[in-house]
């Protein structure tokens, strides 16, 4: 192959891997492990590995998602997350999960993950699950146990439990820490309160209704 012609490959090439790495949500890995060390001072983008000496076997290990977490909430929803926060052996390896707790009628409210793509896997009864996209096209599909259902990064879902009896799903994300954003709550219980003038505004109401609605955010 002539120099010109190799080099222009070598440069397709690059491309293409500069495209999956970019397609991939958290940066790959430098070492084989990298435990995270919640008390280190340096504050990264992340977390610091702890000294390979001290790393055991029970940093690769969780019972973050062993239990049922309570429903007893006005929203029949209880999430336990397994994310680097709760599991620090996810640190740098750009995996996480979530159970989710749900009583019969029981609502994960409409959020959104904005660093991860988010497969749902059904372990007990009967959930509609559902994203909205940028031009509001719904998608959504009732998944039954050992069923998946997947939501694209960054997009609002929701899931609501529609079968008789308590639900139970686990959310796989292509990233340690997912994030996560919750409009009800990032309009109605932000510290200090969002502007009364924004809210009348995005609803097209008046002070009243957004009033009574804003009373029901008051303990979360
Ligand atoms: C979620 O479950 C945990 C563990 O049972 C409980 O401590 C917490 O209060 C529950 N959260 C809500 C909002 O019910």
């Amino acid at each position: 192959m002539a120099s010109a012609a190799r080099s222009a490959a070598l440069r397709v090439l690059l491309l293409v891997a500069v495209a999956i790495a970019g397609a991939l949500s958290d940066p790959t890995p430098l070492q084989d492990t990298c435990v995270a060390d919640m008390r280190a001072a340096t504050p990264v983008d992340g977390f610091a590995c702890k000294p390979q000496s001290a790393v055991v076997d029970e940093d690769f290990f969780s019972r973050a998602i062993a239990s049922a977490a309570s429903t007893a909430n006005p929203f029949g929803a209880n999430s336990t997350r397994a994310t680097v926060a709760t599991f620090p052996g996810l640190n740098t390896l750009g995996v996480s999960i979530t159970r989710v707790d749900l009583a019969p009628g029981g609502l994960n409210p409409p959020h959104s993950h904005p660093r991860a793509s988010e497969l749902v896997m059904v372990l007990q009864g009967e959930v509609l699950v559902g994203f909205t996209t940028g031009a509001n096209r719904l998608f959504s599909k009732v998944v039954r146990e050992n069923e998946l259902f997947v939501v694209p990064r960054g997009l609002q879902h929701f899931q609501l439990n529609t079968g008789a009896g308590d639900a139970v799903f686990v959310a796989m994300f292509d990233s340690q820490s997912p994030g996560v954003v919750t409009p009800t709550f990032a309009m109605f219980s932000t510290k200090p309160a969002m502007p009364m003038e924004v809210l009348t505004k995005t609803f097209l109401t008046g002070e009243d209704q957004v009033n009574a609605i804003m009373s029901k955010f008051a303990g979360f």
